[in-house]
């Protein structure tokens, strides 16, 4: 059901890849609110294709931009100005890759080339994106902008490798620009700290599957699904959060607050 939360607004939505990702849901959900929006995503993305069908059926127009890039990123803004008509009042952060993870490297095996990859690409594009708007005066007085983001960054998670350093820093550059995007255009800034989700960049984590029964099994709602990121996300962007700035906001049906579930309990045999 829609509620018009977001009649009149314009935003940028990246990193939608396939119809599992979160953003594609996003983006559906901000046009049936009634969003007008750019869809965003990095080059070689683009030539996989799949973003074309969420275009047509968003009525939105593609920048392509890679996040890593000062230049691509002050298209985006200019462009997605032009093409809207005005400065925007939303924009989403749903940027994640390792290649440390890719190519299977443990924590401990590190190579630092691609450490360095992982935040260029998956925390420092957080602040750049902001940098960008901010120089451009591209977003609205009052308007909105999340990044998504994962619990590894305040508790270990093996498996995440070099992904929790890097959302340890989106996380807090979210505070940072928080603090200076709100004194210069009450722009809020938060992340929104999602449940394990079956799409590509979540899919890629080793023991993905056994972590996501692990994390059903101990939230109390169990998982959030991507659907629901969407309709937390929706909230964000309308006027109804408006004091909400500088937050780590848990979407994950309770699993970062529970020690344990009944459920877990009930597999361990101790005498
Ligand atoms: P996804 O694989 O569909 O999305 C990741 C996106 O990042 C892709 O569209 C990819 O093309 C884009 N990307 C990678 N490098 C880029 C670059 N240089 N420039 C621009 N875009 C680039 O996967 P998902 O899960 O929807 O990921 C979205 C966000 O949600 C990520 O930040 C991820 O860490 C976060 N997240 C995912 C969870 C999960 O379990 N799937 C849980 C919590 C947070």
């Amino acid at each position: 059901m829609a509620y018009g939360l977001l009649q009149g607004k314009r935003g940028i939505i990246s990193g939608a890849l396939n119809d599992s990702s979160i953003a594609w849901k996003i983006a559906q959900r901000a046009k049936e609110e009634g969003a007008t929006f750019t869809l965003t995503n990095a080059p070689i993305a683009m030539r996989m294709g799949e973003i074309k069908k969420l275009a047509e059926e968003c009525n939105a127009e593609i920048i392509p931009a890679d996040a890593t890039s000062n230049e691509d990123l002050e298209k985006l803004f200019t462009q997605s100005q032009e093409i809207l008509g005005g400065k925007v009042d939303f924009v989403l952060h749903s940027i994640g890759m390792s290649p440390n993870i890719r190519k299977g490297r443990a924590y401990t095996d590190l190579n630092y080339e691609w450490f360095k990859q992982t935040l260029d690409i998956s925390a420092l594009s957080f602040h750049r994106m902001m940098q960008t708007a901010y120089k451009l005066d591209a977003i609205n007085e009052w308007g909105s902008v999340v990044g998504l983001t994962y619990m590894a960054a305040q508790r270990t998670f093996p498996f995440y490798t070099d992904m929790a350093e890097a959302k340890a820093m989106l996380e807090s550059i979210a505070r940072s620009f928080g603090y200076h995007y709100g004194k210069y255009r009450k722009v809020r800034v938060n992340t929104v700290s999602q449940s394990p989700t079956q799409t590509t960049a979540g899919s890629g984590i080793g023991g993905f599957d056994k972590f996501f029964g692990y994390a059903d099994a101990i939230a109390p709602l169990g998982n959030a699904t991507a659907d629901q990121c969407a309709d937390y996300c929706i909230t964000l962007f309308s006027d109804y959060t408006r004091m909400v700035t500088m937050q780590n906001l848990f979407h994950d049906g309770g699993f970062s607050m529970t020690g344990v579930s009944a459920e877990i309990m009930d597999l361990v045999n101790v005498k």
